[in-house]
């Protein structure tokens, strides 16, 4: 089976829902204390010792630029189960909308977020980015945190979020794309990503150039990109380690939480995807011209 070429039979629609892989990984995370509110890669500079401050150096750097203060209004689109929105908040006194289509991270993250002392700043919205559930020119700042691969459709998506910018409003995203664009790729590659692709839920990949190149369809100027894929490769790394570990200690796991499997078999091809050169992550940002 090829790239987008995916065989949906083995499931319904419903059994291999994005919403129900990440209601399994918020149960688990849940059950372990959700001592890290995070689902996303860490990204390792000079100074970086622990795996907590790959996380946080992850989420200053998505915000690298934004002029963030008390005032202005944040949406993050795929908010997970708050760890971003509430670091915002709490290291900037913003305000963040945080938008997941998971019903079960919305809980999650709206108690954490009150436990932390920071319920007034966040709120968390059920509802699917694909259809931006708010007025025109409603924020200062849009954020993808590892949440543009989910996007359907790139361009409809990137359209919604310039729509509900204000002018002058930034938009910014860390994630994974393609390396390469319009390239056959080898045969163990198209293997690596359809069970990516498969175990994450995810749409095609397309290439970073790509989205770039709709980022600028969609209206934007000022498009800046940064190749952080050095700096997140420890961090894939760590994950995929941990991961194969954790199976083999917890060979039940399959039976007892599959989805939670799923997501880790994506884990590891997506760390070997990387260090291989199938993909490049990367910072992308964006402004919304003013007029
Ligand atoms: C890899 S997780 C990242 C979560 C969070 N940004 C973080 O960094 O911890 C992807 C998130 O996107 C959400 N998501 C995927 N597709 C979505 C959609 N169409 N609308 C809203 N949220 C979506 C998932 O539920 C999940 O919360």
């Amino acid at each position: 089976m090829s790239h987008g070429q995916r065989d949906w039979s083995e499931g319904t629609e419903e059994e291999r829902s994005v919403s129900d892989l990440y209601a399994a990984l918020t149960d688990l995370m849940s059950k372990e204390g959700l001592e890290r509110l995070s689902i996303h890669r860490g990204l390792w500079g000079p100074d970086t010792r622990t795996d907590a401050e790959s996380l946080d150096l992850a989420k200053r750097t998505l915000v690298q630029g934004c002029r963030l203060g008390p005032g202005r209004h944040v949406l993050d689109a795929g908010c997970g189960v708050g760890g971003t929105a509430i670091f915002l908040a709490e290291a900037h006194g913003v305000r963040v909308t945080g938008l997941t289509n998971c019903g079960q991270q919305v809980a999650v993250a709206t108690q954490k977020a009150r436990a932390r002392g920071v319920g007034h700043l966040v709120e968390f919205r059920h509802g699917d980015f694909m259809e931006l559930p708010f007025a025109d020119a409603t924020f200062d700042i849009v954020l993808n945190h590892e949440s543009l691969c989910y996007a359907v459709d790139k361009l409809a998506y990137l359209q919604g979020v310039y729509r509900v910018l204000k002018p002058g409003g930034r938009w910014q995203s860390l994630d994974a794309e393609l390396a390469n664009r319009n390239e056959p790729l080898p045969e163990r590659h198209d293997a690596l990503l359809a069970a990516l692709e498969w175990n994450w839920r995810l749409p095609p990949y397309r290439s970073w150039r790509d989205v770039l190149s709709m980022v600028e369809e969609a209206g934007f100027t000022a498009i800046e990109e940064q190749d952080l894929t050095s700096e997140a490769l420890p961090s894939t790394d760590r994950l995929r380690q941990r991961y194969l570990l954790f199976s083999f200690l917890n060979p039940q796991i399959r039976d007892v939480n599959p989805a939670f499997q799923e997501a880790m078999d994506g884990s590891v091809c997506f760390a070997q995807g990387l260090s291989e050169g199938l993909f490049k992550y990367r910072l992308i940002s964006a402004t919304r011209p003013i007029g």
